[in-house]
């Protein structure tokens, strides 16, 4: 048979392989232990943390979709990039983008300068000079996350992996903005691909997750064996439901997707919006690289309200269907504001550098009627129209999230624990 497209491999996924009863759909193996065949002799499986038929199922059909060896699939997406870090050791240098995910960049950083588990040079790809400065620290890992999160800034990978060979350097790319249904980083020349499957993959917000998928099979076998070793793995019941939501990746994305490209046109339209960030835009930064790496533009965008932050609360309340929420790549719209929720783990220098501005709000477009959705944010646009014209008029501000409340967020690390 040829090789089958994404759709297909996330459909068929174990369908119609059960032995014991001719289930279509493969059983959730509960089970923390399994019982030897007699003394000394094990079966295929021990005990859960190492190996569970759920789990392996949905590694193999996450390796097969993004052309790897080996996935290893974790908790959650941070405990995936945590394991990924495994490979360094104090006198390694990793390298990491100046705008990558909140919490990752919390991690990397931590890691580094309290644990002194590596060395961390924080690059901004974006500017010319990024490869003089790779090749300057003598990186042993460059980690990317493209599109990322959350200005949509794209980074390119086949350029970057060139130079890592260069440096015997090893690639390691966040894929969860896009999901191997648009973008397969591995074929583009990178050793590591993670996911917070908690995302794109599982797709119906109610698990967390994470996955690491390998080139190589014997990385793949040394990473596996850390999973274990730190007890990262994932739980059954969560592998059983990200395995039911990637059956339908695909034609999810693909709605979402296209939902989006009609959403970023609204925006671009609309007076109470400053910029819109986009790669699917032509005048996006990265929209030719974008166009040559991925297979779509995806479905988050971000954009910044042409109006004072202290508008924000009158946008948020107002909207309907859009749900003010952390997450994203779920089927149900949600909108986050970056500054004081999913990177509020960075503090001020760091989102300002990374061009995280205090009116910066994030989509991530859902299922539903996109006429619905549009109609839903032209009424809240509405709205703080009203608002604005009231401040005007009365000269008195709209109460917000100072920035001060923020920042006391940001510092408190029983809340920021949280993010
Ligand atoms: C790009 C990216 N990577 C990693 C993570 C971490 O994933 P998780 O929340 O599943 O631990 C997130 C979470 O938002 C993310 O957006």
């Amino acid at each position: 048979m040829s090789k089958r497209q994404a759709a297909t491999i996330a459909a068929r996924a174990g369908i119609a392989q059960d032995t014991a009863f001719g289930a279509v759909t493969p059983p959730l193996y509960l089970t923390s232990t399994y019982e030897l065949k007699a003394f000394k002799q094990p079966g295929q499986y021990d005990y859960s943390r190492s190996n569970n038929p759920t789990r392996d199922l949905l590694a193999e059909t996450l390796a097969e979709l993004e052309g790897g060896a080996k996935a290893i699939v974790t908790s959650t997406g941070m405990s995936a990039c945590l394991l990924a870090l495994q490979l360094l050791t104090p006198d390694d240098t990793l390298v990491i983008p100046h705008d990558c995910y909140g919490g990752s960049y919390r991690l990397f950083t931590n890691l580094a300068q309290r644990k002194h588990a590596f060395k961390l040079v924080i690059v901004n790809f974006q500017q010319p000079g990024w490869a003089e400065q790779i090749r300057s620290t003598g990186a042993k890992m460059i980690w990317l996350e493209t599109p990322s999160n959350p200005l949509l800034q794209i980074t390119d990978i086949k350029a970057v992996c060139e130079l890592a060979k260069s440096l015997a350097a090893l690639v390691v790319v966040d894929n969860t903005f896009l999901s191997p249904v648009l973008q397969q980083p591995l074929a583009l020349g990178a050793d590591i691909v993670v996911h917070s499957t908690t995302k794109y993959i599982n797709g119906h917000s109610d698990i967390v997750g994470g996955v690491l998928i390998c080139k190589d099979q014997q990385q793949g076998d040394e990473l596996k064996w850390w999973a274990n070793c730190l007890g990262i793995t994932g739980a059954p019941f969560d592998c059983y439901m990200t395995l039911r939501g990637l059956r339908t990746l695909e034609p999810r994305l693909r709605l979402q997707q296209e939902n989006t490209t009609k959403v970023v046109a609204f925006l671009t339209k609309q007076p109470l919006v400053a910029k819109v960030y986009y790669p699917g835009l032509e005048d996006h930064p990265g929209h030719a690289i974008a166009k040559s790496q991925q297979r779509g533009f995806g479905a988050m965008c971000s954009f910044d309200l042409a109006a004072n932050a202290s508008v924000l609360p009158v946008f948020f309340s107002a909207l309907r269907l859009f749900t003010l929420a952390q997450s994203l790549g779920g089927i149900e719209s949600l909108i986050c504001h970056p500054g004081s929720m999913t990177h509020a783990s960075m503090d001020a220098a760091a989102q300002q550098t990374a061009g995280i501005g205090p009116t910066l709000i994030r989509l991530s477009v859902g299922i539903e009627n996109v006429d619905d959705l549009l109609a839903d944010l032209q009424q809240a646009f509405n709205a703080v129209a009203g608002a604005v014209e009231n401040t005007v008029n009365q000269a008195a501000p709209v109460t917000a999230n100072t920035s001060n409340e923020q920042q006391q967020f940001r510092l408190n690390p029983a809340l920021s624990a949280f993010w």
